[in-house]
């Protein structure tokens, strides 16, 4: 009904919108009062347990695998453990190489998910320690792993999952935050200021919610191609993939992510003459890489849409339009840039005139193989 829509058109949109609401939530109870440390008692691992780990699996299905993509990167870089990102329905047909010092992350927001919940129980079988994260309290996830980092995003509705991500991710942060610190290991020094960038990024996502009406233009104004491509490098690249997916979800537009250095090895055959190109350029040590790509594409005649941090003057003259993102650490923002993802994808799926919440062939939760 209207009233459960809080005023807003769909479910999508109000959950787009309640973003800055679910990240502070997640984050709550979570992070020292000195700002020092991270807080997780539902974890309460001894120093030798987070110190015995040695790889790790994170094991999801659609937007819960783009988190734990973005996951890997964080986890790798605070901790240096190697961390595999794993589709759940291949992960549990090929026999992965496990070790009683392995530790599998399995990410649902639901807790239902058939792959992921079976790829849960087999590791557990295998004896391997499972860490959740999950947005349903006594969900089948919950219940059955050996810890539970629950996200607060508050019940998600439309099956095109926003706040369950968002919130997914920064789960991930604390949680690389937390096993680094445990370990003592040597990234453990930027605690302090990742934590700072976390308790910061409700006020700029709101910030960010901003940029709807600039997103609502372009999405109208390219509602009717039939293709569109997102472009990035390290977690850039995640963050497309998402953004790709949710383009292709609910506005049925084909979309395709592609890390942004290997578009010349195939896909820039199909850049021609206004073609819809996302290009994501925050992760500032790529900063001048991605640039180079959104030229390679604009000399095909691409239309570039660039999204970028606020006060990046120069990259006006690469691109056709330019959405930014207010300043936090490149490290945090995924958050951030994923939002105005959402939005085109949202807006786009509207001006098609298709049913937002409830898109084609598609289900919330999908617990049959
Ligand atoms: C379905 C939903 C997706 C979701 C995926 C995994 O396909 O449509 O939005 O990302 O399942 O769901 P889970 O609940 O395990 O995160």
């Amino acid at each position: 009904t209207a009233a459960e829509k809080g005023g807003y058109e769909h479910f999508m949109l109000k959950e787009i919108h309640e973003q800055p609401k679910a990240i502070r939530d997640t984050l709550t109870g979570r992070i020292s009062e000195d700002g020092e440390r991270v807080i997780l008692k539902e974890l309460n691992w001894t120093p030798e347990q987070a110190g015995a780990i040695d790889r790790i699996h994170i094991v999801a299905c659609g937007t819960s695998w783009h988190a734990g993509l973005v996951g890997k990167t964080v986890i790798e870089k605070l901790t240096r453990i190697p961390v595999d990102v794993e589709i759940a329905s291949e992960y549990r047909y090929r026999d992965p190489i496990v070790s009683e010092n392995t530790l599998v992350i399995v990410i649902s927001q639901s807790g239902e998910t058939l792959d992921t919940l079976t790829a849960l129980r087999e590791s557990k079988q295998r004896g391997v320690r499972v860490l959740a994260i999950t947005n349903v309290l006594g969900s089948s996830v919950n219940r059955e792993a050996d810890n539970t980092i629950i996200t607060m995003a508050g019940p998600e509705i439309a099956v095109a999952s926003t706040k369950a991500y968002t919130t997914q991710v920064i789960a991930l942060y604390l949680f690389a935050c937390y096993l680094a610190q445990e370990r003592g290991s040597e990234g453990a020094h930027q605690i302090p200021d990742i934590l700072a960038g976390l308790k910061g990024l409700p006020e700029l996502a709101q910030k960010v919610l901003q940029t709807a009406p600039a997103i609502e233009q372009f999405a109208r104004k390219y509602a009717d191609k039939e293709d569109a491509f997102f472009i990035g490098r390290g977690l850039d690249y995640a963050v497309a993939l998402e953004g790709s997916l949710k383009l292709k979800e609910i506005s049925y537009i084909h979309a395709e992510a592609y890390a942004a250095g290997e578009l010349k090895h195939g896909t820039l055959a199909l850049i021609t003459e206004g073609v819809p190109v996302i290009a994501l350029v925050t992760q500032d040590e790529l900063y001048e890489k991605t640039v180079s790509n959104i030229v390679e594409v604009k000399a095909r005649d691409a239309y570039v849409l660039a999204l970028t941090w606020q006060g990046d003057t120069a990259i006006q003259k690469n691109a056709d339009e330019v959405i930014t993102i207010p300043r936090t650490l490149p490290f945090l923002a995924p958050v951030l840039a994923v939002i105005p993802l959402q939005l085109l994808a949202y807006y786009a799926s509207v001006a098609r005139g298709n049913d937002v919440d409830k898109p084609r062939n598609l289900a919330k939760s999908v617990t049959v193989e």
